[in-house]
């Protein structure tokens, strides 16, 4: 009787620390994974899509750019996966409008692939919602080094 009481001594102990750690551990959790965009300096359907990522947690670098088929090129986004913006997080690339919780899955499943597209500019997607224009049905795509797709999710 004795020993358990003691173990559930050291056990409330080692409670307290690991809250204490989670306290000093938030910060830097909270603020989430940067993502730096790629985009033109007029585009506003690129800057709705920002605001989201940031209303999503990800720490956000824009890079105003009017080179972006070139960027597109060397980060492997053929012109059937191209959008308006091209985004590069932890070693993966994001091609237009895709969604910021498709986003934080493929970070958190780390699959082998280029990364996610969701080609064109469809309506509905984040950013590209048009006030009394329905929401389209799409998919995100994602992509290999050779420009080949597999539907990653259906939004
Ligand atoms: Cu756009
Ligand atoms: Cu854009």
């Amino acid at each position: 009787m004795k020993k358990v009481q003691l173990a559930s001594m050291v056990g409330g102990g080692a409670l307290v620390l690991a809250v204490a750690g989670a306290l000093w551990a938030s910060p830097p959790a909270v603020a989430g994974p940067t993502i730096t965009v790629y985009k033109s300096p007029t585009c506003g359907c690129c800057a709705l899509w920002v605001k989201h990522l940031e209303e999503s947690g990800f720490n956000v670098s824009v890079r105003d750019t009017e080179a972006l088929q070139a960027i597109k090129a060397e980060h492997g986004v053929g012109n059937h996966l191209a959008s308006c913006h091209t985004a590069l997080v932890d070693g993966y690339v994001v091609e237009g409008h895709v969604p910021a919780t498709d986003i934080r899955s493929m970070l958190e499943s780390r699959p082998d692939i280029v990364g996610l597209a969701v080609p064109g500019m469809i309506v509905g997607t984040p950013g590209m919602e048009i006030a009394g224009q329905p929401a389209q049905a799409y998919q995100v795509f994602a992509f290999d080094p050779e420009g080949r797709t597999a539907i990653y999710a259906n939004r």
